[in-house]
């Protein structure tokens, strides 16, 4: 590992959006309050954001009722639906500089990934579901009877989206994508670590010319803000990505209002390496599966299965490239890896890294905080992991590799599936009948053969088991913003 200088090529943009966004309005707290965001390579304070509660989300509710309501989006012709989300995408990508330094600013990634995956993955989502606007209809079905049946695709109405801090701004484009193409509104919720660009995108989407109240936003704590959006009555549908455990509290808190549910969540995502494979490919595989975004990825690479012919040569050339990535300052261009998103994430991966020293793991490099500011930690690498150890089962989201050894692929298979999880998975070998068995039995929303974390906006994506309900991205997540109507017309006497 190496440390980037701090001759960071790119520099930290004006912060120019802390309010609550209601209808058109840019608001403070119903009670005044406000929360700081910080900046995780230094921990230095880089703001105060409303601290929008219960009173706000009902304000911001109500405003995206009524413009549902009023149909100025939901019955919009749907092309110049569509048209409006192209002029956000192309604001998006006027403004991209400024957008990729506040993300970096906010959530300590490095500005390159952020210029070349965040900001452009977003907008190519935006444009994708844009496309879709006028392009989603109904059938008709041949009834029995003197009768005209058919079926409609309307709007679900008021769309409760709550989104957590490892994309801030792609977690943005998903989620509000299919649900302003199909015509819903929308009340979001950033998570608090990071609430600055989601802020900013909706300053671009009323310049673009977004009706009042189709998007507002409502920054805040998730028992507060978040909890209100998932109580409340006026809302119809709820979208999530974070933790299971939100999850299962949001699952309990809507049950009352019976709201429909779509959850993207966490992983421990087997990632499986047969001798046969191209080990260079494999192990550039393994690295960017596992460290990129500082390990934040619900579908990272976290179970490492290696076949044991191979397994003490890629051991090694693996722990070179992990101690060859540059950590530092993410305003620079040079840097791989920054920090982690805040003091929470910080402390909960040395507990794991801790907890594999003590379950007789053997940590072959890193395992230590990087400096004493900003929550910087080494590319760690696990080898001698098994799979009852806590470092195989739970999610670390950090820059932790565990290497498990295999020897055949009926044991990879029940050992990849041996997981509450089921979120995405990899093969990597150079036998099509193996890739395709691997594929055809692991169970997970997303497998990636001979490559990993490929997205698109077209792909679907999303968990089995407890790793997710439902689809994001593609056709498929379309799905999860309309209601079906069925319509019989009697045309006899
Ligand atoms: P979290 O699930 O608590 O937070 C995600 C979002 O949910 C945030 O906007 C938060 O304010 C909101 N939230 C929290 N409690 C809520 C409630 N009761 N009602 C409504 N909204 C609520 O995740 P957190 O605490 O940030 O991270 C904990 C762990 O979750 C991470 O270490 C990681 O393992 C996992 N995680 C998974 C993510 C994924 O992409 N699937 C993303 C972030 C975290
Ligand atoms: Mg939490």
């Amino acid at each position: 590992m190496s440390i980037a200088t701090e001759t960071g090529s790119f520099a930290a943009p004006a912060v120019r959006q802390t309010g609550i966004l209601i209808g058109d309005e840019w608001r403070p707290a119903v009670s005044g309050k406000t929360f700081k965001t910080i900046n995780p390579a230094t921990e230095e304070v880089i703001c105060e954001v409303a601290e929008g509660d219960k009173e706000d989300v009902d304000l911001a509710v109500h405003a995206a009722r009524s413009a549902f309501e009023s149909g100025s989006w939901s019955k919009m012709d749907a092309r110049d639906r569509g048209r409006l989300m192209m002029k956000l995408a192309d604001l998006m990508e006027e403004n991209l500089d400024e957008l990729a330094a506040l993300e970096t600013l906010d959530n300590g990634k490095p500005i390159g990934d952020a210029r070349a995956a965040d900001l452009p993955l977003a907008i190519d989502c935006i444009r994708y579901y844009a496309g879709w606007a006028d392009k989603i209809h109904g059938d008709t079905i041949p009834v029995r009877g003197d009768y005209f049946c058919y079926t409609r695709r309307e709007p679900i109405g008021v769309c409760g989206q709550i989104i957590p801090w490892n994309f801030p701004i792609l977690m943005t484009a998903w989620k509000w994508g299919p649900a302003l193409s199909m015509g819903n509104t929308v009340v979001m919720k950033p998570a608090e670590q990071t609430p600055l660009t989601c802020l900013r995108l909706g300053e671009l989407a009323l310049e673009a010319g977004f009706p009042p109240g189709v998007i507002n936003i409502v920054p805040g704590f998730g028992p507060t803000a978040g909890a209100a959006i998932v109580k409340h009555g006026l809302v119809d549908k709820i979208a999530f990505t974070g933790s299971g455990e939100t999850a299962q509290r949001i699952m309990v808190d809507a049950a009352t209002t019976l709201k429909r549910l779509t959850f993207e969540l966490g992983g421990k995502s087997p990632n499986i390496v047969f001798a046969d494979a191209d080990l260079d490919a494999a192990i550039a595989g393994a690295e960017f599966g596992l460290f990129f975004n500082q390990g934040q990825c619900c579908c990272a690479g976290s179970r490492l299965f290696v076949e044991d012919s191979v397994h003490d040569e890629f051991v090694e050339r693996v722990v070179s490239r992990a101690s060859q990535r540059v950590l530092g300052n993410p305003f620079d261009s040079e840097t791989t890896q920054g920090p982690q998103v805040d003091k929470d994430q910080f402390d909960k991966i040395m507990h794991y890294i801790d907890s594999g020293n003590k379950e007789g793991a053997e940590c072959v490099t890193g395992g230590q905080r990087v400096g004493n500011r900003g929550f910087f930690i080494e590319p760690t690498v696990f080898t001698n992991v098994n799979d009852d150890m806590a470092i195989a089962k739970e999610e670390i989201f950090g820059p932790v590799m565990s290497i498990l050894k295999f020897s055949d692929m009926n044991e990879a298979i029940s050992r990849a599936n041996n997981t509450t999880f089921g979120l995405a998975a990899a093969v990597w070998t150079s036998d099509v009948k193996k890739a395709h068995q691997i594929a055809a039995s692991v169970r997970a929303g997303t497998v990636w053969v001979n490559c990993y974390d490929v997205f698109d906006a077209a792909a679907p994506f999303g968990g089995f088991k407890m790793s997710g309900m439902g689809r994001e991205l593609g056709q498929a997540g379309l799905q999860n913003y309309t209601e079906l109507k069925t319509v019989t017309m009697a045309l006899g006497d």
